[in-house]
């Protein structure tokens, strides 16, 4: 989910799951508490050293800053690594619409670093069936399906390796890879109802195509759905990195791989990307001003961040000087957290912010310069994203890669 679609005014606690990310406070989603409903694991400081001793390399700084904050047996996949046994990547994207916004990239940022420094392969799944069964106001499958492709031209921008990645409509590969239609049927025939009801909270106005569909989100997180890549090996690990609203697809996808003697997969979950209206607000791809888009023009994402980005400063800029900005709930310093690179600098801004000394206006103007890079940059890389290109990341074919289970 993660446009929000589902908004409850002012809910007495967090409600995270695939189709509604809404926090009951203004300082956004309580994690902690989080990471307790949902049983995950925060990534401790012990798990970031480890991970930097096996691989040799700094941490990416999602990981370094928290952003990505949980996780479920990433301590296997290390292990793994370390013993020199495969495992795979797995992430997707629900095309619900043409532009995707800022949040969207944030788990596909991730996965772009762990693929390039774990050399692995990665299958990322474009959920256009979801997106069509969920979207009251798509009327076809047909619509989706052309936005998988459509998207697909953003992630391929992200900059994986196309020897070691494999895009895939759910529409495209259900109708051709007998191996992935079976794997859902396992899944379909040892889940209940019941067991999805208790999860997702469908009931009986649930469409049929949606009580279901968990098993397809499910299906690529077992290697043998994609046999032209493992051959057929039913226990290569994979590793599905994510932000935390997807966990609920993921938690039952654990529960049942045992009883089909599949391994189950481990996850890395990430915080939410603020709406610029704040924590509590809506971002909503129907919505142009709550967030900013990968194909907005360097003036809108100017005039956005300058009009709508909430600021935690003071009302005044005598008060602000006086009592300082609030950086927890400044969504100028929020989106320097995710895009600035430069951990100097962003503590400078911060300390100086906090105090009273840097405006809300300058801050905006230090995020505005690094978005229009960022966004710039994307659209160049994007451009260059060809058809052909796109048919070649979505052909199903060998990865170059080769392994000893
Ligand atoms: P979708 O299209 O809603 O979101 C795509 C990915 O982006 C994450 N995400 C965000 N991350 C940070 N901040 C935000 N504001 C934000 N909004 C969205 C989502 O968690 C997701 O990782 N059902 C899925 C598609 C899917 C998938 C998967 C996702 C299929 N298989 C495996 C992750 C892993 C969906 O509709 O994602």
């Amino acid at each position: 989910m993660a446009d929000n679609t589902d908004v409850i005014v002012n809910p007495k606690e967090d409600i995270v799951d695939p189709w509604t990310v809404q926090s009951s406070s203004d300082k956004g989603v309580d994690y902690e508490k989080l990471i307790e409903k949902f049983g995950s694991m925060r990534i401790s400081d012990d798990l970031i050293k480890r991970m930097e001793r096996v691989t040799g390399k700094p941490v990416h700084h999602f990981i370094r800053r928290g952003i990505f904050f949980s996780h479920r047996e990433l301590e296997m996949i290390l292990e793994k690594y370390e013993n020199k046994q495969p495992f795979y990547l797995y992430t997707g994207r629900g095309p619900s619409s043409e532009a995707m916004h800022l949040g969207h990239l944030i788990p596909f940022i991730c996965t772009q670093w762990l693929q390039e420094t774990f050399e692995v392969p990665l299958v990322i799944q474009m959920t256009d069936d979801e997106k069509y069964l969920w979207k009251d106001d798509i009327k076809d499958p047909d619509q989706t399906y052309k936005l998988a492709y459509e998207n697909a031209k953003d992630i391929i921008a992200c900059g994986f390796d196309m020897n070691k990645t494999f895009i895939f409509s759910d529409i495209d590969y259900i109708s051709g890879c007998p191996e992935f239609y079976k794997n859902i049927c396992r899944i379909e025939k040892h889940v209940t109802f019941n067991q999805v009801k208790a999860i997702f909270g469908f009931n009986e106005s649930s469409n049929i195509g949606q009580v279901s569909f968990p098993a397809i989100q499910a299906a690529p997180s077992f290697s043998s759905s994609f046999p032209l890549i493992f051959g057929g090996h039913t226990r290569v690990p994979c590793l599905i990195p994510c932000a935390i609203d997807q966990d609920p697809y993921f938690r039952m996808t654990r529960d049942v791989a045992p009883k089909l003697k599949f391994l189950k997969p481990a996850l890395l979950h990430s915080v939410f990307f603020p709406a610029l209206q704040g924590a509590k607000g809506k971002m909503s791809s129907s919505d142009p001003t709550s967030s900013i888009f990968l194909t907005d023009t360097q003036k809108e994402i100017e005039d956005k961040i300058n009009k709508y980005a909430y600021s935690g400063g003071g009302a005044t800029l005598e008060e602000h000087r006086k009592k300082g900005g609030d950086l927890d709930t400044d969504v100028s310093y929020q989106y320097l957290r995710f895009f600035l690179e430069d951990d100097a600098k962003l503590e400078r801004l911060g300390r100086e912010y906090k105090a009273g000394t840097l405006a809300t206006g300058d801050l905006k103007k230090e995020l505005i310069a690094v978005l229009q890079k960022i966004v710039g940059d994307h659209q160049a890389k994007r451009e260059m994203v060809t058809k052909e290109t796109v048919k070649q990341y979505m052909t199903p074919r060998r990865l170059n890669y080769t392994f000893i289970l």
